[in-house]
């Protein structure tokens, strides 16, 4: 297993002091800092291949194209996704949260269904669900925080009837440090075939 000092080290920004002490970064669910290799990479695409991808036949988007679509294969991989073409690039969460949201969750739901989220959650995982309630008349109900800053376990499982048709929590919280057990939300087979969404963040 890599330590985290070994990790860390692998990123130039954090190799710096900030008012006589070590840099110590917890923003990364709103920018990450990059590893030297992540660097690099995007410098080499800058200085040679920096052109279109999917759309230019000259050789240069055709190289762009290629590292673009390996790191999509190595993506699929990482996430033992079934087929490649699961892997769908965005700019961001706000922007993930919004697609999922509009073109998988709303055609599914309707009046009457419930969609369950946590008082932990960031906007990018509460204002998609608020529109997709007002949008399709259902509503939003969330899952309160403990004093210790731990989920409400015993009204999460109140709340989720069988009117509940999506859940999206967040795995990791960046305000409050709440790490939630992975596939909680996804682990429920009450709904047979209803939605479970689990948002990932790694603070
Ligand atoms: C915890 C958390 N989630 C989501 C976001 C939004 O991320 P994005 O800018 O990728 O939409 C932020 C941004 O600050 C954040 O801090």
């Amino acid at each position: 297993m890599i330590s985290d000092g070994v990790i860390a080290d692998l990123f130039p920004a954090l190799q710096q002091e900030i008012g006589g002490h070590s840099l110590v970064y917890l923003d990364s669910a709103a920018t990450t800092q990059k590893p030297q290799c992540v660097i690099d990479a995007i410098t080499n695409y800058y200085e040679r291949d920096n052109a279109n991808i999917h759309r230019g036949v000259h050789t240069i988007s055709q190289r762009a194209t290629q590292a673009y679509e390996n790191v999509r294969l190595q993506v699929a991989k990482l996430l033992h996704a079934s087929r490649h073409e699961e892997v769908i690039f965005v700019r961001g969460a706000t922007e993930a949260l919004n697609l999922v949201a509009q073109a998988y969750a709303r055609p599914r739901i309707g009046e009457g269904d419930v969609i369950l989220i946590t008082e932990m959650e960031h906007h990018s995982n509460i204002v998609p669900w608020q529109l997709v309630c007002e949008q399709t008349g259902a509503s939003l109900e969330v899952v309160p925080i403990c004093d210790d800053g731990s989920l409400d376990m015993n009204a999460y499982k109140e709340l989720l009837s069988p009117q509940v048709a999506l859940v999206s929590v967040a795995h990791v919280s960046n305000a409050i440090g709440t790490i939630n057990p992975s596939g909680w939300a996804c682990g429920s087979r009450r709904f047979g075939n209803r939605l479970r969404f689990l948002r990932n963040f790694w603070a």
